[in-house]
């Protein structure tokens, strides 16, 4: 039994030490290539500052992996961290799950800087929701809210092998395994500096628990992306939505811009200097 569930682990953990992911539906790697190098080109002539992404083959195979984030949400973080590249701080994504993402992140600051990448996660799922999170989009068809409580946990192994198919060198990340709530007054490897974050928390109490973190760690121009913004419980969006109220009360200290939701569900904040 146990050697087949070794078995088992070794053939999953075989496509996450792949830089491709196979799929059912033929994808010629080629087209999708072509429209996002014409994307970048976009995004940098319309920026039109020094902060340009920087084109890169390994970008675009880890674009065509992603499962759950949108490319065109994900050029959103690859501009962010491009436009944070020169602000004092570290980079963090609350949420890693498989390490998809996280896997674009690092391979975004492994071309430019010499950033720490902070990944958290319990890796045993969601916890309980609040009663501020009310079931919007139902993802996996589970029927309430309640019944996520665990769900879309992953193994930290999955996050390691998907670091080590780019080649990201152990001594720039740090992973923080546990629940954010707990993490949060015991570990004592936390970012002291933050210039961006991903967070893919998913629930409302987690969610406003970072944000409160993030603002005593971030300095002017620091970029928060928090996902599922108005998207699967109302949880995220009111998290989101009293951070800037309370944060925007007498001076604002937030941009909070949210884009169309073709591009994704997900609001963009960002701190002024
Ligand atoms: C949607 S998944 C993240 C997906 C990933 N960012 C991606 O796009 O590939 C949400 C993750 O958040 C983690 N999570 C949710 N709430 C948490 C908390 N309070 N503390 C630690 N991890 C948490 C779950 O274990 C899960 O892996």
């Amino acid at each position: 039994m146990k050697f087949l569930k070794q078995m088992v682990k070794k053939i999953i953990l075989r496509d996450y030490e792949e830089l491709h992911r196979s799929s059912e539906t033929p994808i010629w790697f080629d087209n999708f290539k072509n429209l996002a190098q014409g994307y970048e080109q976009l995004f940098n002539e319309s920026t039109g500052s020094k902060k340009e992404i920087v084109p890169n083959e390994t970008r675009l195979k880890l674009l065509a992996r992603l499962l759950g984030t949108p490319p065109s949400e994900a050029y959103f973080i690859i501009q962010a961290l491009a436009q944070c590249r020169d602000i004092e701080g570290d980079v963090c994504e609350f949420g890693v799950a498989h390490g998809e993402t996280s896997a674009l992140i690092a391979n975004e600051i492994a071309l430019s800087s010499n950033k720490i990448l902070h990944l958290f996660d319990s890796f045993e799922g969601l916890p309980k929701p609040s009663e501020k999170d009310h079931l919007k989009d139902d993802i996996l068809n589970l029927g309430s809210m309640e019944d996520y409580t665990g769900k879309m946990s992953c193994m930290e192994d999955f996050v390691l092998a998907r670091l080590k198919a780019i080649s990201f060198e152990s001594q720039r990340y740090v992973i923080h395994k546990g629940f954010f709530e707990k993490v949060i007054h015991q570990d004592d490897r936390l970012p002291e500096k933050v210039c961006f974050a991903y967070v893919d928390f998913d629930l409302y109490e987690p969610i406003k628990l970072v944000l409160e973190f993030l603002h005593q760690r971030t300095r002017g121009g620091a970029i928060i992306i928090v996902d599922d913004y108005n998207f699967f419980s109302t949880g995220p969006k009111l998290a989101v939505d009293e951070f800037i109220k309370e944060n925007n009360l007498n001076e604002p200290l937030y941009e909070c811009f949210v884009p169309n939701s073709r591009y994704g569900n997900f609001a963009v904040l960002t701190k002024k200097s």
